[in-house]
């Protein structure tokens, strides 16, 4: 089943590996730009959409759509089942399910020794790719995030794509901070609409604030790996950026181990979920 036409990429984790590639463990610092040429043309022009149709209205909008959080009511597991199956068509001998992909993550934070609740937050991290269900395009699930209704940094991949963004227009919008107060809280950020804000409102009220930033922030590499953005971050947020750069690696570099096998690690998982969440959220 391919659920996901509507858009220019083969499969949402085209994404993924793409930004996987871009921060390669081993790319050096002046490599950084050559990826442009390198890149699938199917890649580029979904940035090109991503970056010419997230505009500030688009953003208010799809929070003022979703955040009321009427969708369905959905335990973790069932969301869990529900992204496998809408977007998981592609390459089954090589690419790894999004089960396969949020157990890798989880399971590479708990290697490493960090506490349940960030293991959880690996397990779960991209569920909010559950968006595809009610029909959003690719540029409005997955892609580099970015706040809205200011200057976009140039550290934003592609940036170019931005001069068909309708906010150029828009003068308030195209300062250092635009609409916003210098300082002024990453909370107060209309951030483009995707899996993470999506999955930050879903699931804010049952883990710990780091957790809230690792999943809310997770895609917004602008930020988190090339530091900047911090003139509208109060010194809480810069300090809490810094779990989303200890999760980051685990997101990025834990792809290529072995293979987990849910069927044993699920009694595990399903304590974690349980210890934290309640049998249905709202979505
Ligand atoms: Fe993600
Ligand atoms: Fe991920």
């Amino acid at each position: 089943m391919h659920v996901l036409q509507n858009g220019p990429l083969e499969s949402l984790e085209q994404w993924d590996d793409h930004v996987k590639g871009r921060y390669r463990a081993d790319r050096k610092k002046e490599e950084f730009r050559v990826y442009d040429d390198s890149t699938p043309p199917v890649v580029k022009e979904f940035y090109r959409q991503n970056h010419a149709l997230q505009t500030y209205e688009f953003a208010s909008g799809k929070l003022a759509e979703y955040v009321p959080l009427h969708k369905a009511t959905m335990g973790i597991w069932e969301a869990m089942d529900r992204l496998n199956e809408l977007v998981d068509d592609s390459d089954p001998d090589t690419d790894l399910s999004q089960i396969e992909h949020n157990l890798q993550t989880a399971e590479a934070i708990r290697a490493a020794g960090h506490p349940r609740w960030f293991q959880l937050t690996g397990f779960i991290h991209d569920l909010g790719k559950v968006l595809t269900m009610w029909g959003e395009p690719q540029w409005a699930v997955v892609g580099d995030t970015f706040p809205t209704g200011c200057a976009w940094s140039d550290r934003i991949v592609f940036s170019e794509f931005f001069a068909a963004n309708p906010d150029k227009a828009k003068a308030e919008m195209q300062t250092q901070c635009g609409v916003y107060e210098a300082g002024a809280g990453l909370g107060q950020l209309k951030m483009s609409w995707g899996h993470d804000e999506y999955l930050y409102h879903v699931t804010k009220d049952y883990l710990p604030e780091e957790a809230q930033y690792m999943v809310r922030y997770h895609s917004w590499y602008s930020a988190h790996r090339e530091r900047d953005y911090e003139y509208l971050m109060t010194d809480h947020d810069k300090e809490m950026m810094e779990w989303v750069r200890t999760f980051n690696p685990f997101d990025l570099y834990s792809k290529s181990d072995a293979k987990p096998q849910l069927s044993e690690l699920r009694p595990y998982y399903n304590d974690l979920i349980n210890e934290f969440f309640p049998e249905k959220l709202a979505w």
